[in-house]
């Protein structure tokens, strides 16, 4: 992989030849694992700069706006195939044959059930708790009856705890919905596809073929995002070996943020508070404002300075949504367009190449779909569950290595305790 050096120095007298690694797609980097040995380390808070692994799993351009999953691009895979089609790929590396998606999703159905056990866990929180923290809690809950007989070097127990993982998280945070609007939990209807036996847990009945559609195509579009703020956490929790459904709750926490999943349950708050067109400039002013908190909900992205090709297809999808329950009226949408519109002519916005998200539109979409505003990021970490369970079973298919990033220390000078 090696075919060129990074020369680097730092004084006068030593310098250093560092590798450089050439991916298959995107941008190079500099093998800087042995710098520590040699009196310095990289400096990157927030890891602007920094590639903390290999991947063969997804590929983002920010700059051009692509994300391919396995080298699909995902407007095709959000158009020709199902989330569990995409899931498998994500998992095995390539697409499923008619057979293999078939034995997937029988797989998916099989192991969807879960404990009555965990009924009772849910009792025990309060109705009115955020469904994150319901979901974190029964996520962590089956870590404690998931171990018993688990071995990590197995990757026969490593596979079926990724199985285990994406079949549950929709009964998991149907439950979560149930509890917190005090109703009986529903079990899953197996005659039913994943995105239908989702819908049929929260609110018990079947959807319709556009809504069920339209909710696998979230699915897919929330799946996998090479190495964000959760699935970072996914990997750096599994580098230390513990148990995956304890590193998937963590990667839960972190997407629980408003900078990250965290942030469509915030812009659907944020439409709903700016409330008409006409506030439109008093808020864009406030985004703008340096001694103002708020910022944009749904605008910006650490990696797209360009469109993020997820929220093209969550506008349509959104549109669609709407048109089929003739809603195509709906405010928070003509709002949410104008918002777009405004902010993408702004010199702001353009000179910060800040675009409108994946969260921009799947609020309002969820929102028409009946799904309540506190179970938005839940959905997000239904989906996202399928790429942090395959990027950690990429992770641990190698051989592991703990993360353990050092530090720019700036504190007191060795000092001696007075008597
Ligand atoms: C997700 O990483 C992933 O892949 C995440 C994700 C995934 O699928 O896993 O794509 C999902 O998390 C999408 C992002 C959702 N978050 C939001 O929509 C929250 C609003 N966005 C911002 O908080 C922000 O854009 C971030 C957190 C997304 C990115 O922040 P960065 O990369 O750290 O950028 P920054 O904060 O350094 O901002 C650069 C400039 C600053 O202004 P200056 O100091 O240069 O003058 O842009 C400004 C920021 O103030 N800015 C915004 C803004 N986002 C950045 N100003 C107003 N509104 C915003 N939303």
């Amino acid at each position: 992989m090696v075919e060129k050096t990074a020369h680097i120095s730092w004084d006068n007298q030593t310098s250093f030849e560092l590798p450089i690694y050439n991916p298959s797609l995107g941008k190079q980097v500099i093998d800087i694992s042995t710098l520590g040995n040699l009196g310095a380390f990289t400096y990157d808070p927030g890891f602007f700069s920094t590639a903390s692994c290999e991947s063969k799993i997804t590929y983002i351009n920010g700059e051009k706006g692509i994300l391919l999953h396995r080298g699909y691009p995902i407007e095709q895979l959000s158009e020709k195939k199902t989330f569990l089609d995409v899931a498998y790929a994500l998992l095995y590396g390539d697409l499923p044959t008619k057979t293999q998606s078939l034995g997937f999703e029988q797989k998916i159905k099989d192991n969807a059930g879960v404990d009555a056990s965990f009924t009772n866990i849910l009792q025990a929180l309060p109705k009115n708790a955020h469904p994150m923290g319901m979901l974190i809690s029964l996520v962590g809950a089956l870590s404690a009856v998931h171990n018993i007989n688990y071995d990590l070097n197995c990757v026969e127990h490593r596979e079926k705890a990724c199985i285990e993982l994406i079949a549950k998280l929709p009964t998991l945070a149907a439950m979560c919905y149930r509890h917190s609007i005090g109703a009986e939990c529903i079990a899953p209807d197996l005659s039913l596809n994943y995105a239908e036996n989702f819908i049929y847990m929260l609110f018990g009945d079947k959807p319709s073929n556009t809504i069920a559609k339209a909710l696998d195509v979230i699915f897919t579009l929330h799946a996998d995002h090479e190495q964000n703020a959760s699935t970072s956490t996914v990997r750096l929790a599994g580098s230390t070996g513990t148990d995956p459904y304890a590193a998937v709750a963590a990667g839960i926490a972190a997407l629980w943020g408003a900078a990250h999943g965290g942030a469509n349950e915030a812009c659907l708050k944020m439409l709903q508070e700016i409330g008409d067109i006409s506030k439109i400039p008093e808020y864009l002013s406030k985004a703008k404002d340096k001694n103002d908190p708020f910022r944009l909900m749904g605008f910006g992205h650490r990696v797209y300075k360009n469109h993020d090709p997820r929220a093209t297809v969550m506008r349509k999808i959104c549109h669609d949504v709407l048109d089929s329950i003739h809603a195509h009226n709906d405010p928070l949408f003509k709002l949410a367009m104008e918002l777009e519109r405004i902010a993408l002519m702004d010199n702001y916005f353009v000179e910060r190449k800040l675009y409108p998200n994946i969260d921009f539109y799947s609020g309002i979409t969820l929102s028409a779909v009946g799904i309540p505003t506190n179970m938005f990021t839940v959905i997000f970490a239904l989906a996202r569950t399928s790429g942090w369970v395959s990027q950690w079973f990429e992770m641990t298919s190698s051989s592991l290595k703990i993360g353990r990033p050092r530090q720019l220390y700036t504190g007191e000078q060795e000092r001696t305790v007075a008597i």
